[in-house]
């Protein structure tokens, strides 16, 4: 498996770490987990989605980790390099297909954090904007989503294309800490909110009248999201990791600090909520429309305060979506650059074209195009619903059967115990997992996701 010694590698452990846990920190901690929380209960729903990391999460992070690592080469080469045959190479093509397919629609979520930043800095300590109809209008406008979209994919450009040390794993080291500055700063902040006590209650204290069926399939698709599972981004940069990592303990310490970032945003957007006496189950418009106010009514006693923490919160934003995004755009990057034989700069640049047209047709689908629909949906809508309903259970259904079921056992077993330096044990459970738990469970999330049940 080594035709490709001279592949670039991270340099560093705490790079690995960083670049891995800043592509699954994103919009789903930050946006995603406390709008789920907020619906499902709270406490329960955090006891449901740590149980779903831990027994479908980890199984198919691990997963990815392997394949990734034992091929040491892009997503497509590497089922068809370990998988041989038709099947699995379309297999690896399709992970591909999917980073770049999202990374099309993700970025304008990113183009609209970069405005609100920009918005929020802008405005000052004593400008005010009317935020309910903010976001409707920003939207619906023609240029200026698709400039902040392009500018944001700009600078994940300006990373990719310096390569994987010297760009993605610099950055991290640079961002990832930051990121995690402003989060302490922020929860602080919020804990001196003067209805703080509830939206902890809220959060830690599990309602369980509140928890049904659909919750735990909703925590169970929240853990797929929020770790980055199924986009070919794990096994992308597992290909960069070092013989010596060990993938095992690696996964356990990403889902780690994936999860404690979800639970941090929940104790710097629940107490505020309950300070500024908006339901926390507001929904997707909670951190777009709800928030902005939040932040001016509950601080408003002292404005600079208030303004500062509107930045800084939106700068977290922005942080958490641009390490996302670099690490979906080096999944078709590193395809093209080394299946396709174009250099690394003309690779990044396809990349980021292709996804600027087609993030501008998602973006235009909420203004001038928002006739152009398909069952009921416009353009963007349509990305999102079928990249999350369908390709990322279907990748995930092919990664699980793939490792549990075809891959080499020996190579299997090498790959989770490092040649045997690690205890077989826990990789005997996942492997478990891997083979009779996960599928099931991801029928049953395909299934609620495509409104069976
Ligand atoms: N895991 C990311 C999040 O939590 C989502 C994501 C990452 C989506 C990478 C696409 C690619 O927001």
């Amino acid at each position: 498996m080594s035709s490709n010694n001279s592949r670039a590698d991270f340099g560093s452990k705490i790079g690995m770490i960083l670049a891995t846990a800043g592509s699954a920190v994103g919009l789903g901690n930050i946006w995603r987990f406390p709008t789920e929380a907020g619906k499902g209960g709270g406490g329960a729903f955090l006891i449901v989605y740590i149980a779903c990391i831990l027994l479908v999460g980890l199984p198919l992070m691990t997963a990815e980790f392997v394949v990734g690592r034992a091929a040491h080469t892009n997503t497509a080469q590497a089922y068809k390099r370990l998988g041989g045959g038709w099947l699995w190479r379309h297999v690896g093509q399709f992970g591909v297909f999917i980073g770049w397919f999202i990374l099309c629609y993700y970025i304008v979520v990113s183009g609209w954090t970069l405005n609100y930043l920009v918005t929020s800095l802008r405005l000052g300590p004593y400008g005010a904007a009317n935020w309910d109809t903010y976001f409707g209008e920003m939207v619906a406008r023609p240029w200026e989503p698709i400039v902040y979209m392009a500018v944001f994919m700009l600078m994940s450009h300006f990373v990719i294309v310096r390569g994987v040390q010297k760009g993605i794993e610099k950055f991290s080291k640079i961002l990832m800490p930051l990121l995690f500055l402003i989060m302490v700063v922020l929860c602080v902040c919020s804990l001196f909110t003067p209805r703080a006590a509830e939206g902890l209650d809220f959060l830690f204290t599990p309602d369980f009248s509140q928890l049904h069926f659909k919750t735990v399939l909703g925590a169970m698709g929240q853990a797929f999201y929020s770790l980055s599972i199924g986009m070919g981004c794990l096994c992308t940069y597992a290909s960069y990791f070092s013989k010596e990592t060990r993938l095992v303990k690696t996964a356990f310490q990403i889902s780690a600090i994936d999860t404690l970032v979800a639970v941090m945003a929940g104790i710097i957007i629940f107490p505020a909520c309950f300070s500024a006496g908006i339901e926390p189950d507001a929904g997707p418009s909670l951190v777009f429309i709800a928030l902005p106010k939040v932040f001016h009514d509950v601080f408003g006693a002292w404005p600079i305060l208030a303004w500062v923490v509107s930045v800084l919160f939106y700068a977290l934003l922005v942080l958490a979506t641009l390490t996302s995004a670099i690490s979906l755009q080096e999944v078709p990057t590193a395809y093209l650059a080394e299946d396709c034989g174009l250099s690394r700069g003309a690779a990044t640049s396809v990349v980021s074209g292709v996804c600027i047209a087609l993030g501008a047709v998602c973006s235009l689908s909420m203004g001038p195009l928002s006739d152009w629909t398909l069952f009921g949906k416009n353009i963007f809508d349509l990305f999102d619903f079928v990249s999350s309903n369908i390709f990322l259970p279907l990748s995930g259904a092919c990664i699980t059967f793939f490792v549990g079921w075809r891959l080499e056992r020996s190579l299997l077993m090498d790959e989770l115990t490092n040649g045997g330096a690690v205890s077989p044990t826990l990789a005997r459970c996942l492997v478990g997992l891997l083979k009779y738990f996960v599928p099931f469970a991801i029928v049953l999330v395909f299934l609620s996701g495509i409104g069976i049940f």
